[in-house]
């Protein structure tokens, strides 16, 4: 039986997370970040980075974005393999627009492999699209595209 996402907590991301989130990206990722980037990134301003726990305690997820000048961009997304399909990243990026609208940012940049599939299908859904492409991105020569998404402007109130 899997766990309703409703059982899920979702917060800011403190010094403590940092080891399950280098597991995770150790596995998520073929030239995964280094533990002491994450444990730079946690608590530094003008970042948004955040987990996501099951009901035992379990790192089911995290995201961590920088923003600043009226754009977002996120660094890193991963989802651990039990937890996939299931809406946990969905959840995190849901959690980041309604952010970011809070922020008055106005659009959500972030970079993906052409060869990564699922990350490109997935975000295909929350409505980014492709405005560019950096050749030789990543440390292996993979070009990364340039991906964007509108942040919708808050309601009046
Ligand atoms: C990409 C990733 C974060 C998606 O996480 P997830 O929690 O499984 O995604 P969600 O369950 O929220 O998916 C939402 C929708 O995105 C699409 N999607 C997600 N994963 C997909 C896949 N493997 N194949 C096709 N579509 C996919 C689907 O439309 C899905 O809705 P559905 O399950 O109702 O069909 C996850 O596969 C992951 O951690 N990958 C390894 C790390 C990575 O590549 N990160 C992105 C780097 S740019």
């Amino acid at each position: 039986m899997t766990t309703p996402l409703f059982d899920l907590s979702l917060g800011d991301a403190v010094p403590s997370d940092v080891d399950d989130v280098t597991a995770l990206e150790d596995r998520a990722f073929p030239i995964p970040w280094k533990r002491a980037y994450f444990a730079a990134e946690v608590g530094e301003p003008f970042r948004y980075n955040r987990v996501v726990r099951d009901p035992r305690g379990a790192l089911a997820g995290y995201l961590f974005c920088a923003f600043a000048a009226g754009e977002i961009h996120v660094h890193k997304i991963a989802v651990s393999e039990a937890w996939r399909r299931q809406g946990v990243a969905k959840l995190m990026m849901d959690d980041l627009f309604s952010f970011a609208t809070g922020t008055g940012a106005d659009v959500i940049y972030l970079e993906v492999r052409p060869s990564n599939a699922p990350a490109r299908e997935f975000y295909r859904t929350l409505g980014f699209s492709e405005i560019g492409r950096r050749p030789r991105y990543y440390l292996d020569g993979e070009d990364a595209l340039v991906l964007s998404a509108p942040i919708p402007a808050p309601r009046p109130a």
